[in-house]
């Protein structure tokens, strides 16, 4: 790209009126000086492949993609990061000056660094974590579990042979437990992860029994909505180390916004709040 060129990114999904990255991408490019523009584009199925064709003509440099353009965009990828391929999505493109298009994903990445920085405690390769869980965004938590070195991954999802799939596609340090035996996980485990969206606003509550969780463990959620769900709030009470949701979606923007923008953005108290408010 040409130097004069004010740098664009964006989100792609449908819906994408929701989406906090707009807020997120926006606070940083204030907060380092940055020249550039981050916006939600709603994008319609069948019309991906042209959009992603031409935002690189219109001064993009690259863009998220959520819900429902995950899997589509990485098959539109002209490259494709290890990670990404294993998760079989992309969250995060790069249009390169070559007119290639870089497909990544920083799901696990935006888990496992939340955890970090939330749990500065948890020691990975200590116990089993039990994920309760199998859709798409398990997929991005099982692989950064596994690379963080965790030993063994209990994992129950309602529907059993999504867990199953899980452990075709990621190997033998993965047990899959029935969704009804889901709480005698918590009794191996060193941490527990929801994955599912129970507990979310608008759907049901996570019914999961925690009766076996000990003040040792770290509890986190990927349901950011409410901030403290259930879960968080009972494991809490427990006097687990709780680490919730929001700063996942924090983290996974970092790489994005490196690679655009060319600055690597910190996650912080005042990023949250920006977010949040
Ligand atoms: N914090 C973050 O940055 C972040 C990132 C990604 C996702 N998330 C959140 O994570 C959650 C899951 O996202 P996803 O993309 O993985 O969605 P998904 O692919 O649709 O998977 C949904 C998961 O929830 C389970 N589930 C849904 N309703 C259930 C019910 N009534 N009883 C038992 N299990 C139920 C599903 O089980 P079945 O397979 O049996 O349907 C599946 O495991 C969402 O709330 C999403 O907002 C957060």
């Amino acid at each position: 790209m040409s130097e004069h060129r004010i740098p664009l990114a964006g989100v792609i999904g449908n819906p994408i009126a929701h989406s906090k990255s707009p807020q997120l991408h926006g606070f940083w490019l204030k907060r380092y000086g940055l020249s550039g523009h981050y916006v939600p584009l709603h994008v319609e199925h069948s019309d991906l492949e042209q959009v992603l064709r031409t935002l690189p003509k219109m001064g993009f440099v690259g863009c998220n993609v959520t819900v429902p353009h995950k899997e589509k965009a990485l098959a539109l990828a002209d490259v494709v990061t290890d990670r990404a391929a294993l998760i079989g999505a992309a969250n995060t493109l790069t249009f390169r000056a070559d007119g290639k298009i870089h497909a990544d994903n920083t799901d696990g990445y935006g888990f496992i660094e939340n955890l970090k920085q939330g749990a500065p405690g948890w020691d990975a390769t200590e116990a089993p974590v039990a994920v309760l869980g199998a859709g798409g965004a398990a997929r991005g938590v099982v692989a950064a579990l596994l690379d963080a070195g965790v030993p063994e991954i209990l994992i129950s999802n309602r529907t059993r042979n999504r867990a199953e799939k899980l452990y075709d596609d990621f190997g033998k340090r993965l047990r899959v437990v029935d969704w009804v035996q889901a709480g005698n996980m918590i009794e191996e485990a060193g941490a527990l992860v929801n994955t599912t969206s129970l507990g979310m606003v608008g759907q049901a509550e996570l019914r999961v029994p925690l009766d076996a969780l000990r003040p040792d463990m770290v509890v986190t959620d990927l349901v950011y909505a409410p901030l403290e769900t259930a879960l968080l709030k009972e494991a809490r009470a427990v006097g687990c180390t709780v680490v919730d949701g929001l700063g996942m979606l924090l983290h996974q923007g970092v790489p994005g916004f490196e690679r655009w923008f060319g600055q690597r953005p910190q996650v912080d108290e005042e990023t949250r709040a920006a977010v949040l408010a």
